[in-house]
């Protein structure tokens, strides 16, 4: 079963044009990853008083935090272009090829999805990546050699929720490698006022703060709840962002005072009465559930793991206390207590 949830961080085939008016552009506006946005300012006024293109960056993290928009941004730190592309879609050797020759000096070419991309087409990458050069191989037998294709020097920014897809060899070939982190509610607070500007959507600081709360630690869901409930106070009510029109319009979606939703909260119960709150493996919980285990992996326990209602270790998952609490659910002692001896 494939999960369509409204806190979903991955995202809807049409929001990609809505959130283009929302997305920062300049390093300025964006909000959030201090650390990674120092050492980029860094490396980008270095580079740019040399001339010379940026560092490749690989950016891994969960969906919705902001890969794609910080390449953009980049890209237009470095008053350059971006040719944007993805593993998938390069799926054989002249793809990138082609995708390299359009690159202009210091231009970005970003790769979604750089975990999806054919191992064949990685080898092309790495001389690319290193000196700037592709090496096709024309003919085949005895008469075989191949010719060097010498490309702009540019930038490559890979993005990927699966860090671990990566193979060493790429990663290692990567300046700057950085895990986005989930973003904190004073950061979805500045992000929500600043959509709350672009949109002309009038909003009270509690319902902002609200929302934020909601928004399981992602700018992408935070625009999407924002959008939502400024079309149910627009019916309801006065338009205004308030507190109650929040907690309205996304009761109604299912969606709780901390973001969770139904699938999130059938999992919680899953593990708590099933299997008396852990420790058990994520395809029993799967199978219970009769969902896939790498979607739960993906999109369920990454959230409930940052808010501290999920423990993984070694033996499984095991449900917390304070997971247990907000579920209204009662661990029995001995669910609770090997928590304590583990790792
Ligand atoms: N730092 C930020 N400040 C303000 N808005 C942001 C920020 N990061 C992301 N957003 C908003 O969230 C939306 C989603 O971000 P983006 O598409 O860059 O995520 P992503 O990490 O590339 O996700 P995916 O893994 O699904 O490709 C953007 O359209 C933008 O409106
Ligand atoms: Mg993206």
């Amino acid at each position: 079963m494939a999960i369509e949830r409204f806190v979903s961080a991955q995202q809807r085939p049409d929001e990609e044009q809505r959130n283009w008016s929302l997305r920062p552009t300049r390093m300025a506006e964006y909000v959030g990853q201090p650390d990674l946005l120092q050492r980029l300012r860094i490396t980008i006024q270095a580079v740019r008083s040399r001339n010379e293109p940026m560092e490749h960056v690989l950016l891994h993290g969960p969906p919705g935090l902001g890969k794609t928009t910080l390449a953009h941004v980049i890209a237009e730190e470095m008053n350059s272009r971006v040719h944007v592309t993805s593993g998938p879609a390069l799926s054989r050797g002249t793809d990138l090829v082609s995708a390299l020759t359009r690159v202009e000096p210091n231009d970005v070419l970003f790769i979604d999805e750089i975990h999806r991309l054919p191992i064949a087409v990685e080898e092309f990458i790495y001389p690319a990546m290193e000196d700037f050069r592709i090496d096709v191989p024309v003919d085949s037998g005895l008469s075989a050699r191949t010719v060097q294709i010498h490309l702009k020097p540019f930038t490559l920014i890979g993005a990927t929720t699966r860090a671990g897809l990566v193979s060493a060899p790429l990663r290692s070939r990567f300046g700057i490698t950085h895990h986005l982190k989930f973003y904190t509610p004073s950061e979805l607070l500045l992000i929500l006022e600043r959509s709350c500007r672009l949109l002309a959507v009038p909003g009270d600081r509690e319902g902002l703060e609200a929302i934020a709360q909601r928004s399981r630690g992602t700018p992408r869901i935070a625009n999407r709840l924002l959008r939502r409930v400024r079309d149910f106070s627009q019916v309801k009510s006065d338009g205004r962002i308030s507190t109650p029109m929040v907690a309205e319009a996304l009761a109604l979606e299912g969606v709780d005072a901390l973001g969770l939703d139904e699938i999130d909260r059938t999992y919680l119960r899953t593990i708590a009465t099933t299997y008396e709150g852990g420790p058990v493996g994520l395809e029993a919980v799967a199978a219970t559930m009769n969902e896939d285990s790498g979607t739960l992996e993906d999109v369920v326990e990454p959230y409930l793991l940052q808010i501290g209602f999920l423990a993984r270790t070694k033996r499984g998952r095991s449900l917390t206390r304070t997971g247990a609490e907000h579920m209204g659910l009662k661990l029995s002692a001995q669910a609770a207590a090997p928590q304590l001896f583990e790792e």
